[in-house]
């Protein structure tokens, strides 16, 4: 992270948090002060701006602030994830597909839809790829995974399907093999039979319009973001999720999230660790 010496004081450190929660719903509380000064730091560097107060009214005014929106949410996201990341809630996202496919097995359409909504970098989307192939290898269904984020950067990746050791920590050699190709330097590019079933899509999970593009799935993963939320963000976002999914779909939220107190629209069906949700 570059250092510009700029520090955040507390009247514009809270009309960021306003413009970033309008934009995205993140929630920044006052104990993310200096986070939200050190990601954005980078950004004065590159705009050749020497302090925040500039910063914001470059955001809020110059003829670039559409596209530097974009930057913002880009730096001020928090985008940790990994390949197989919560195996025993894969586990039984792997039982509801089987459900799921059961099902589909007497529909003469055959295609069932599943939407890694705020996929970071990709490793869930095509997590759930290779967990498809894995289970139904001679499956003559359809299988469509659409992947979709805030933040710009990350999409990038996940369309480029790159990735380094660490974040393939939890998948077997096997699993490398079957599904990588290895390339130079310790990297390993995700293979055209997963890519083929896999697409990106920008998408901000509080904007009613932008999820509306997006229907009809059998499940649904929001893992990990609406911790990031209030509860009003909570609530939007999972409204929206709501109407995308087909009747009787499934979300699954991580295993430290929950609609307890957000919503009522679903079916609590799973228990424990595993939140999981009904659309009935
Ligand atoms: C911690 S990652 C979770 C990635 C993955 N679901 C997982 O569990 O490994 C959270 C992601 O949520 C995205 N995000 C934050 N706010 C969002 C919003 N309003 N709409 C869509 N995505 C959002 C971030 O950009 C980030 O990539």
């Amino acid at each position: 992270m570059e250092y510009t010496g700029a520090i955040l004081s507390d009247d514009v450190f809270n009309k960021l948090k306003e413009l970033i929660y309008e934009l995205s719903g993140l929630y920044f509380g006052e104990q993310k002060k200096y986070l939200l000064e050190t990601r954005l730091s980078k950004r004065l560097s590159v705009l050749n701006l020497s302090n925040f107060d500039d910063y914001y009214n470059y955001l809020k005014y110059s003829p670039e602030k559409t596209s530097e929106a974009k930057e913002l949410l880009n730096s001020v996201t928090t985008n940790e994830t990994s390949f197989f990341r919560d195996m025993p809630q894969l586990e039984v996202f792997v039982d509801i597909l089987k459900q799921v496919v059961q099902s589909a097995g007497k529909n003469a359409y055959k295609k069932i839809r599943i939407w890694s909504a705020a996929c970071s970098t990709g490793e869930e989307p095509y997590t759930v790829g290779i967990l498809i192939k894995e289970n139904f290898p001679s499956s003559d269904i359809n299988f469509e995974i659409i992947g979709s984020d805030i933040s710009t950067q990350v999409l990038d990746s996940a369309n480029k399907g790159i990735y380094g050791s660490y974040t393939l920590r939890n998948a077997s050699a096997e699993i490398l093999k079957k599904y990588f190709v290895k390339m130079d330097d310790d990297l390993y590019g995700i293979n055209d039979e997963i890519k083929k079933i896999t697409s990106f899509r920008n998408v901000n999970l509080i904007d009613a319009k932008e999820v509306k593009k997006l229907n009809e799935f059998d499940v649904v993963l929001c893992r990990n973001v609406i911790i990031y939320f209030d509860a009003e963000s909570k609530k939007k976002s999972i409204t929206n999720i709501y109407e995308s999914l087909k009747k009787g779909g499934y979300l699954f939220l991580g295993h430290s999230e929950s609609l307890h107190s957000v919503t009522s629209l679903f079916k609590l069906v799973g228990f424990g660790k595993t939140p999981l949700y009904k659309k009935e």
